[in-house]
């Protein structure tokens, strides 16, 4: 393990929530067609592993990309689509799977997108939330785990596009 990088969620953590999270969206969709909105790059383990953990028959996997402009650490709220859904969402339930919700802007955004397709339901799952951060409230429907202010990398999160594939969440210490 780097000795640089803090654990602040373990990858047994991660999991144990990632489960409790399916779960719960499994019972709240139950009957239901149900359309995994994945948004790029960062939530693509959380996204593989939650799929996984949902017990749905008629489950659907999408992703987009987002390029959110902003300095290494922080996005300006300013967000482009840089690659779309590839099927219609209109009529469908939607789950929007993100990796952290901060300032708020990007999923402001998003969540506005969206509804512009007309979809039976929009929701949010994030697997982290900075709240103290946070510029534009949005309701997040499911939650993994609130974190303290601080620039998290790992399980999907970047820091300047590395430390993605580490299993766990850390805080680089330098
Ligand atoms: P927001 O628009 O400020 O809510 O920013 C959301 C996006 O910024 C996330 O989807 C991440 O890509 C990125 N981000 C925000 N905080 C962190 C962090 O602590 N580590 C890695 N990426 C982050």
């Amino acid at each position: 393990m780097d000795k640089r990088i803090q654990v602040q969620l373990s990858a047994e953590q991660i999991a144990a929530r990632v489960r409790e999270l399916g779960a719960d969206i499994t019972r709240d969709y139950a009957g239901q067609e149900l359309v995994l909105v994945g948004v790029l790059k960062g939530s693509f383990i959380f996204m593989a592993d939650l799929a996984r953990a949902i017990e749905l028959p008629d489950l659907r996997v999408e992703f987009l990309g987002v390029q959110s402009y902003g300095d290494e650490t922080s996005s300006s709220g300013v967000v482009q689509i840089t690659f779309d859904l590839t099927k219609p969402i209109d009529g469908k339930h939607v789950l929007i799977v993100e990796d952290i919700v901060d300032t708020g802007l990007t999923m402001d955004y998003l969540l506005d997108q969206m509804r512009t397709r007309h979809p039976a339901s929009v929701k949010l799952c994030s697997l982290l939330h900075k709240p103290s951060r946070m510029k534009k409230p949005c309701a997040i429907d499911y939650l993994g785990f609130t974190i303290p202010d601080l620039f998290v990398i790992g399980y999907g999160l970047d820091y300047a596009q590395k430390y993605r594939n580490l299993p766990y969440i850390g805080v680089l210490t330098e």
